[in-house]
């Protein structure tokens, strides 16, 4: 049966800066993070980088145009730090702030509503050089940057989303070391979760100081959706932990102001916190307008039983754990169908953590501001693209998110990731996300079928049955 979604609901689709702009060196712009890392040998398959990426820099009428054409009426982009804030300090250049006043005029023109992040993980490489994240400095410096851009765009964009998946930041960025900046130390992963917390709260004061008062202010957060492999108290411990590090870490603060005592706990041969300063925890409990959700996969643990634990947890490889006082967890994949990034399929995830975060802050609108996934699409002979395996992901998926709203979660709109193929971080050009086929080569942009379809979607808000097989 066919399900309807309620008008207004906002149907869009989510890029990041790096993953698709290129123009590395223009305008003034110095390099991030990611451009350190991924031109460091052997930190990105292929040794690709996002010099060129999508070319959206010199594209980005042309993209506008092709989201106007697939009707769609929210699109979720993030300004680049280094390119508005060259080296990230002191007075913005004209030419980065003139280009995202340029995209926004664009979307509005269309009709289309910008959800604009601060921070999808470009940060510029001064301040990884001073310290980086696990340095408060470099919150105080977010907060310089998330005013000089809400002065810029705050009389035209509604919707601003301090930070994407600080979880990547701080745990994949300083504790595995498989995003940039490549550190491997799990205090630095400790300090630059709540420095990062902390860049979040000051940033939001920033903004509620500087915009209008009807702006909107969110976060989006990459939960994990953490399954324990049996009801054992070993495994259920293993699903605590890592319930603490992935998802309380930063939910806790921010909703309730107050980091979990457990995670404390579990990390004292590590740190005693110390850098958690006294009104730090008020800071960060900002009130928010919405909370965004990103999900792909859940993930299933339990207490490892040999010594040398399986890590695999879909974020790439590394000998270094993403998870600080957690070394006696393991991961496992659930049996059953995967996406081309190796992540199971598993639509229920996403109704729970709906339901989760339904419970948890009762009355915050909630936004998945990622869904979707990757496969290894090729265009057919006659340049078509036919992307049948994304469109069950995302009609699983979609179904799943009308079962919790019937059930009670206000979930206000969906970004599909992404709109078009992209940089996929560690794994460069390889993993194929979009909506939109993109031939490298020529910079062709082609719409997959999911995109037709995803087009249907948002203008008749009406998830039809599954398509068969
Ligand atoms: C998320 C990131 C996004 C993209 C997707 C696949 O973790 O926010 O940039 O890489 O995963």
């Amino acid at each position: 049966m066919s399900v309807s979604f309620p008008p207004g609901f906002l149907w869009g689709s989510a890029t990041a800066a790096y993953q698709i702009e290129g123009a590395v060196r223009e305008g003034g712009r110095t390099p991030s993070i990611w451009d350190t890392f991924s031109h460091t040998p052997g930190k990105t398959e292929n040794g690709d980088t996002g010099d060129t990426a999508t070319d959206h820099f010199h594209r980005r009428a042309d993209d506008v145009r092709l989201m106007a054409d697939l009707g769609l009426g929210a699109y979720r982009f993030s300004v680049s730090w280094p390119r508005v804030q060259p080296t990230g300090r002191g007075p913005a250049v004209q030419p980065g702030l003139d280009f995202y006043r340029g995209l926004v005029d664009d979307l509005l023109d269309h009709g289309i509503k910008p959800v604009l992040t601060l921070y999808h993980w470009d940060l510029p490489q001064e301040l990884e050089s001073a310290g980086g994240w696990p340095e408060r400095e470099t919150a105080h410096r977010f907060a310089d940057y998330a005013r000089i851009v809400a002065d810029a765009l705050g009389d035209r964009v509604d919707m601003w989303t301090t930070l994407n998946e600080p979880w990547c930041s701080a745990f994949l960025g300083y504790g595995s070391g498989v995003h940039a900046p490549g550190r491997t130390d799990p205090v630095a992963a400790l300090r630059a979760a709540h420095h990062l917390n902390l860049a979040h709260g000051l940033a939001a004061q920033a903004l509620r100081g500087t915009l209008p008062s009807h702006a909107q202010l969110s976060i989006s957060l990459n939960p994990s959706v953490v399954r324990a492999g049996s009801q054992s108290p070993a495994d259920l411990d293993a699903k605590r932990r890592i319930d603490a590090l992935a998802n309380r870490v930063f939910a806790d603060p921010l909703l309730s102001g107050a980091y979990p005592q457990d995670l404390f706990a579990d990390t004292a041969q590590l740190t005693d916190w110390s850098f958690v300063h006294g009104d730090d925890l008020a800071v960060i409990r900002h009130p928010l307008d919405s909370l965004g959700l990103n999900y792909y996969s859940p993930a299933v643990v339990s207490a490892a039983t040999d010594s040398h634990p399986e890590r695999s947890d879909g974020h790439g490889a590394s000998e270094h754990s993403p998870w600080p006082g957690a070394d006696s967890v393991s991961f496992h994949q659930p049996p059953g169908d995967r996406t081309e990034m190796g992540w199971s399929i598993d639509p229920t995830g996403l109704y729970d953590l709906l339901m989760h975060y339904t419970r948890e802050a009762p009355g915050l609108p909630l936004m998945i501001t990622e869904n979707g996934a990757a496969y290894d699409d090729k265009p057919a002979a006659d340049g078509s693209v036919h992307d049948p395996d994304r469109i069950r992901y995302l009609q699983g998926h979609l179904a799943a998110v009308h079962r919790a709203m019937d059930d009670g979660a206000d979930v206000r709109g969906y970004f599909l990731w992404s709109l078009m193929d992209n940089f996929e971080w560690a794994y460069g050009y390889g993993k194929r996300f979009g909506a939109v086929y993109v031939d490298y080569e020529t910079q062709t942009r082609t719409p997959k079928s999911s995109a037709r379809w995803y087009a249907e979607l948002a203008r008749t808000g009406v998830l039809p049955d599954m398509p068969a097989s």
